[in-house]
């Protein structure tokens, strides 16, 4: 029997055009794999408008709009003069799909559009960083609350599971900590810096390739970097913090003599997000900044707009998880494996 699943999303750039193309790609998949038929019911942007239909809005007739006119008709049937609030209100859905712009400083409003469509008893699925690094805590109790699903995969390491690795293979490990590579932009440029490449000619080809934030300092100044080791803090170390209290380093001094100087040494510098515990329910210590990395380091190899995670369990060990050049596809996969994840709970 194919149950119908009604939703509504904030947002609608890059990611969330790829993952309602991947919606449509799978549609077929979906309704005789996983027994599910999505219907959207609300769409809203910053920039473009809003469609709202809870009977049901054409997702290609969206993308089109999108592609050939670069906003929503206001001639469509379906287009309305609404905020995400309103639409969460009026969509009429059961699944908030939150793919809005990221605002470092607070998580916000993200942060508030979720809440909102908990309290009015809809599963969660987020792509932003933001809420999880400032306010996971909370959402989860929220949640929980409200017998809901806050489900997040793709915030770190665009579609890699990682969360639910944790979740559901590494069942009864403790995360003692983790570092890793986690963004791309400066990756990048590390790699630009080795073949000898200017700094600032790599953060304008990381620009190009469309991996940089609209603000490149984000990823150089490490504050990508610092929402994301929060995020994993929060919700894999059972932390309560946030990217202020991150010690973060720039990338931004390095030049040439310090690649070199690593090479001499016997390895690279690489950026790295750590988080650890000072002894057995010690203090938590979170930092983001260049470091040298041996040769034979798992994440000494991480090349390109690569990312990794090294996790440091009780009993599985030491583990590193390493994609290589993630796209947008991989973003939106994330996104599309929490929608699965729900419907194999039952939603
Ligand atoms: N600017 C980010 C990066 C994008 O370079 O990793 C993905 O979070």
């Amino acid at each position: 029997m194919t149950r119908t699943i009604k939703f509504c999303v904030a947002g609608f750039g890059n990611v969330g055009r790829r993952f309602t193309e991947l919606l449509l790609e799978k549609e077929t998949e979906l309704r005789e794999r996983f027994g599910c038929e999505m219907r959207l019911t609300g769409l809203c942007t910053r920039s473009m408008g809003a469609l709202l239909n809870p009977s049901g809005i054409d997702m290609r007739a969206a993308l089109e709009m999108k592609r050939k006119l670069g906003h929503f008709d206001p001639n469509s049937p379906d287009f309305r003069r609404c905020d995400t609030a309103e639409m969460i209100e009026r969509a009429d859905a059961e699944l908030f799909i939150e793919l809005s712009t990221l605002s470092i400083e607070d998580g916000e409003p993200a942060a508030s559009y979720i809440r909102k469509a908990l309290r009015r008893g809809m599963d969660v699925i987020t792509a932003n960083k933001g809420p999880e690094a400032w306010h996971f805590k909370e959402l989860e109790a929220l949640a929980e609350e409200n017998g809901r699903r806050f489900l997040y995969e793709t915030v770190v390491m665009d579609g890699t599971p990682i969360f639910n690795l944790v979740r559901e293979t590494l069942r009864g490990n403790r995360i003692l900590g983790v570092r890793g590579i986690l963004n791309g932009t400066t990756n990048f440029i590390l790699g630009e810096l080795e073949r000898g490449e200017s700094f600032e000619s790599a953060v304008k080809e990381a620009q190009r390739i469309q991996i940089a934030e609209a603000n490149p300092s984000m990823d150089i100044d490490g504050w990508d970097g610092a929402a994301k080791i929060c995020a994993l803090a929060n919700i894999l170390m059972n932390a309560e913090t946030n990217p202020k209290k991150v010690s973060v380093e720039s990338i931004s001094g390095l030049r040439a003599p310090d690649i070199e100087w690593a090479r001499q040494q016997g390895g690279r510098i690489k950026y790295i997000c750590r988080a650890e515990r000072g002894g057995e329910g010690g203090e938590l210590r979170l930092s983001v900044k260049p470091e040298f990395i041996p040769f034979d380091d798992p994440l000494c190899g991480v090349n390109g707009t690569s990312a990794a995670l090294t996790l440091y369990t009780d009993l599985a060990g030491e583990l590193t998880i390493t994609q290589t050049n993630p796209g947008i596809l991989q973003t939106a996969y994330g996104i599309y494996s929490d929608l699965l994840t729900l419907t194999a709970s039952g939603r």
